[in-house]
Order: C-alpha cells, then sequence, then structure tokens
C-alpha cells in the first residue's frame, strides 16, 4: 500500500456553505411538533420514516423543500479507484480495525427516497493507508427500493493531514455524480482538517466493541427519477449485442450503447436508468 499523505494537495474545492443544515431544520421541525420522536430518544430524521412507512411516499417536511439542504461535496483525494467490486461488507478475513457499520437512506429533494442509487465507498485500512494495488475496503452497492443502504466496515485509521473520515461517490440512476466524505464526531483532527464539515458528519454511537453509524443522503434530484425511455434493440444471435435492460451480464461481456462499445466489469442485471455511460462501476468504456 501506498505511503498515505495529505490529501489536501488534491485539486478539487469544498464546496461553500449556503443556508441551514438540514438536520437543524428537521430539528426545527421536531421542536414545531410537525416531525414524531422515535422510540428511545433522539432526533427522527427522514430515513425513520422512510422505515416506518417503507411503501408510502414520504410526507414532506421544510428541509425537503430548501435547495440548501443537498448533502455536500468534498474532495475526492488521490485514493479512488474504479470498478470496485459489488459488496456492502467491506472487511476481509483477518483484516484489524474496529468493526463499523454505516446505514442510512439516499433522498431526493422532496425527501423521496431514491432507490437504485450507486453508492461507492472507499477508505483508509486501521493503519491509514488505502489499497491501491487491489481492493480492499472499497466497495460499491445500490440503494434498495427504500431507498436505504448498508455497510459494514472498520473504522478507518489517521494519516497524516487528515481527519478521519470515509470518502463514497453516490449517484441516483443517470444523474450526476456526488462525491463527498463521511465525518466522525469527536475526532481532534476535526478542528484542524481544512476539509472537515460537520454537515457531513455521520451519528456514532459505541455498540460493544464497534461503532454504527447513520448518514442520509440528499441528492439534487426529485425522489426516484425517471429513467430515460429506452428501447430495447435487437441483439445479433450468438454476438455481444447491443445493451439492453433486465439482462444478466456477466463480467467481460461486451455491448454496445450509443455507437460505443463497453464491457462488464462487475456481473449484474440490467436495468433502465444504470446504461453503460452511467455506470462506471458496472461498464468501461473500451
Ligand atoms: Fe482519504
Amino acid at each position: 500500500m501506498p505511503t498515505p499523505h495529505d490529501e489536501s494537495s488534491g485539486s478539487p474545492a469544498l464546496e461553500e456553505h449556503r443556508g441551514i443544515s438540514r438536520k437543524n431544520l428537521i430539528k426545527a421541525a421536531l421542536l414545531a411538533g410537525t416531525v414524531p420522536l422515535l422510540t428511545g430518544g433522539g432526533v427522527a430524521l427522514a430515513r425513520d420514516r422512510a422505515v416506518a412507512a417503507p411503501n408510502r411516499p414520504l410526507s414532506a417536511t421544510p428541509a425537503c423543500h430548501d435547495g440548501d439542504a443537498t448533502t455536500l461535496t468534498n474532495i475526492e483525494g488521490p485514493y479512488f479507484k474504479p470498478n470496485s467490486p459489488l459488496r456492502t461488507n467491506l472487511v476481509g478475513a483477518g483484516l484489524p480495525g474496529t468493526p463499523l457499520t454505516v446505514s442510512g437512506y439516499v433522498f431526493g429533494r422532496d425527501c423521496r427516497p431514491v432507490s437504485g442509487a450507486l453508492l461507492d465507498f472507499w477508505q483508509a485500512d486501521d493503519n491509514g493507508g488505502y489499497d491501491m494495488n487491489g481492493f480492499t475496503l472499497r466497495g460499491h452497492q445500490f440503494s434498495t427500493a427504500q431507498g436505504a443502504f448498508g455497510l459494514t466496515t472498520i473504522v478507518p485509521g489517521l494519516y497524516p493531514g487528515r481527519t478521519r473520515h470515509i470518502h463514497v461517490k453516490v449517484q441516483a440512476p443517470g444523474k450526476p455524480i456526488l462525491t463527498t466524505q463521511l465525518y466522525f464526531p469527536n475526532e481532534p483532527r476535526n478542528s484542524t482538517d481544512a476539509y472537515y464539515d460537520r454537515r457531513l458528519q455521520m451519528t456514532v454511537r459505541q455498540v460493544g466493541s464497534g461503532e454504527q453509524a447513520t448518514f442520509d443522503f440528499v441528492l439534487n434530484v426529485t425522489g426516484s427519477p425517471t429513467p430515460p425511455p429506452t428501447t430495447p434493440p435487437p441483439t445479433t444471435p450468438g454476438g455481444e449485442g447491443t445493451w439492453a435492460p433486465d439482462t444478466a451480464y456477466q463480467a467481460g461481456r461486451q455491448v454496445t450503447y450509443g455507437g460505443q462499445t463497453y464491457q462488464c466489469v462487475q456481473a449484474h442485471t440490467s436495468m433502465a436508468g444504470w446504461e453503460p455511460p452511467n455506470v462506471p462501476a458496472l461498464w468501461q468504456r473500451l
């Protein structure tokens, strides 16, 4: 693994803060009596409402219509690798570290869950190193029909110049990619890391010898986006053919789409909205 170095040398600038955080607005709604408390205390976030009524569109809260409430972008840093494995558990056998789960929901700006959103996570190991040769502590997954995601991993280690963080790219089907980072509360380096933003801080609680974290993403989309219309194309008998939805593709399979050739890098069943140009984690352009 490479020697960790200061990610602040990465080029993208941290997005400027505008407006009030979504959680604070939800807290304000809570105080006004418009958002129910959870059993056991705590602030009822939008994700909790999704759990309570997974099959019903969520009613709007004041935060849901706040254009400033989408999840902030944050630097990508130098350690992203495309084509991560499709998996929710990033912990291989014998990997040291404090167990950590991260769960939450992906919402649109109207607070409706976004299903089929791609979440691609990558992070440092317990010693603060990134695996640039393989895919240790790297993986992508798709949000469920209720917009939920769940990650099993370890608490990332520290490395020079940064506070503790997890990298992630989130993309609603056919929409732009949100690149950001998730942070941990009560970290001494939070106050000195120029990229730390408390609005990207997870809610973390200690459970036994591990930690459970939650975070909801809010994308600049309206609910589950309507997939672009697709016409099932004819396939060449015995040949690779043109990409089509609802088709099981194996790794290595080549298809054409929009006049370009793509190779499947991860076995999956295709769906409308996941055309090869939209999901680089699944298709590599040749
Ligand atoms: Fe990093």
